[in-house]
């Protein structure tokens, strides 16, 4: 067998990471979810989500992952041979691909827009961008096309293996990213009348403040952090044994948060110039923004089709490092449970997700009618993650992380053998042991109650 692949430097690490943890998920909800909720006021209820109960989170997946040195489930095996753990292992392998499924259709989504930007589609004197959005979606073979696409170039990356594909890719596309969301705020920040955009973000207004705005956050942050999942955990498995947890863990969530406000100014601004009530989720960056990109049009052409192309240049690679995290959970799980080479392990994987994927598209379209539980198949399946899956999964870590395995092991990945972040470890057992689990009930509940 060959042997285990390992990240090759703590910047690959970093990349990798920060690539799974930025995505959709920071450009299309936080930058509404900020305004909505409170402005500076959120943020900071979102900071202390972030690094008091996500963070945590995050070195408890880091943990056993880099403890267990095997895919999710390998993990609990050996870590908890015979029990019942190996469910948690078997959740957080089908969790990622099922996110997966829905995720490329939007993936898709800004392939066929990054299409349109390059040929001028939303910028151009005949462009119609009116109602494009619905009837591209509701239709049956574009979308198909694209996300097939999208899954396509996922799957060649994962199929690089962790050294070749995955770290080569994250660390050259991951500076890439921030450079181009720098330049879209620069731009965005020099619209005229983009001052109610950035007091729409910043101005704070702790009225908003409630358990509901306590609970979108920790959900946003679980999310933007890919946690609960097993990503993280698989992707721990492959950091060195001499590199720092704490340090990688904290530059994610640091990376993720900054990247998710330099999106809210790279897009409210624009919006507000342009007039139009900020939105969220695929209306305000697949409907709204191409309608500021063609109003814009009309003073500089050549300018908004060249911003047109970078904004979904940057969502395409925002959502590509973060699939590529999601297929790795299940290659990972086939190739070393199953004892598949990569190449079966990336093709039952793409097979699988391409087709729930394709219904998922055809649920805007042909398959709107059917629905579960009341939603169409794309929103069910998002809900059931984000709302059940994530939550459950990060709970289930901690307790694992906290009362499963020994203070000694805990301890021993930590601070790598005790010789790093002594003197932080006894909070941060803490927060794994106590906070964190109970932090999440806490939100759990009452977002349900509030719901
Ligand atoms: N963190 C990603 C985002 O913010 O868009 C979404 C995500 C990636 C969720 C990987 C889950 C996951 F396993």
């Amino acid at each position: 067998m060959t042997p285990r692949e390992n990240f090759g430097s703590r910047f690959a690490v970093i990349m990798a990471m920060a690539g799974s943890a930025i995505g959709l998920g920071n450009i299309w909800r936080f930058p509404y979810m900020v305004g909505e909720y409170g402005g500076a006021a959120f943020i900071v209820v979102y900071l202390v989500a972030c690094f008091v109960l996500a963070l945590p989170i995050f070195f408890a997946e880091s943990i056993i992952g880099r403890r267990g040195r095997a895919d999710t489930f390998g993990s609990m095996q050996k870590l908890a041979p015979g029990t019942g753990w190996r469910w948690l292992g078997l959740l957080t392998v089908l969790s990622p691909i099922i996110i997966l499924s829905y995720y490329s259709v939007v993936g898709g989504w800004s392939v066929e827009y990054l299409f349109k930007s390059l040929a001028f589609d939303f910028t151009g004197p005949d462009a119609r961008i009116d109602g494009f959005f619905g009837h591209f979606i509701s239709s049956v073979w574009e979308p198909i096309i694209a996300h097939t696409l999208f899954i396509a170039l996922v799957a060649g990356i994962v199929l690089g293996g962790v050294k070749k594909g995955i770290e080569t890719f994250t660390k050259i596309c991951m500076p890439v990213l921030f450079v181009l969301v720098i330049v879209l705020v620069f731009y965005s920040l020099s619209l005229p009348g983009a001052g109610k955009g950035i007091a729409y973000l910043v101005k704070p207004d702790f009225s908003k403040l409630s358990a509901q705005a306590a609970a979108a956050a920790l959900g946003q942050a679980f999310f933007s952090l890919s946690l609960g999942v097993g990503t993280i955990l698989t992707y721990a498995s492959y950091i060195r044994a001499d590199e720092n947890i704490l340090t990688s863990g904290v530059a994610t969530a640091a990376s993720d948060l900054f990247f998710a406000i330099l999106a809210g100014f790279a897009i409210m601004p624009a919006v507000f110039a342009a007039g139009i009530a900020p939105g969220t989720g695929p209306g305000l960056v697949f409907e709204t923004l191409p309608f500021i990109f063609n109003r814009m049009g009309t003073a500089i052409p050549w300018l908004s089709a060249l911003v047109a192309i970078i904004f979904f240049l940057t969502i395409l690679v925002a959502a590509l490092t973060s699939a590529i995290s999601m297929m790795e959970v299940g290659v990972a799980y086939l190739s070393e449970e199953k004892k598949l080479p990569r190449w079966r392990a990336v093709l039952y994987i793409t097979v699988f997700a391409w087709v729930v994927g394709i219904l998922c598209s055809l649920s805007f379209g042909p398959l709107a009618n059917v629905h579960i539980l009341g939603n169409n198949l794309f929103d069910f399946l998002d809900k059931l993650c984000s709302n059940w899956m994530l939550p459950l999964g990060g709970f289930l870590f901690t307790v694992f992380c906290g009362w499963k395995m020994s203070k000694a092991d805990v301890y021993d990945e930590f601070t790598n053998g005790g010789t790093k972040n002594r003197n932080l470890f006894r909070p941060v057992y803490f927060l794994i042991r106590y906070f964190a689990p109970i932090g999440i009930l806490v939100v759990f509940v009452s977002a349900l109650l509030f719901s």
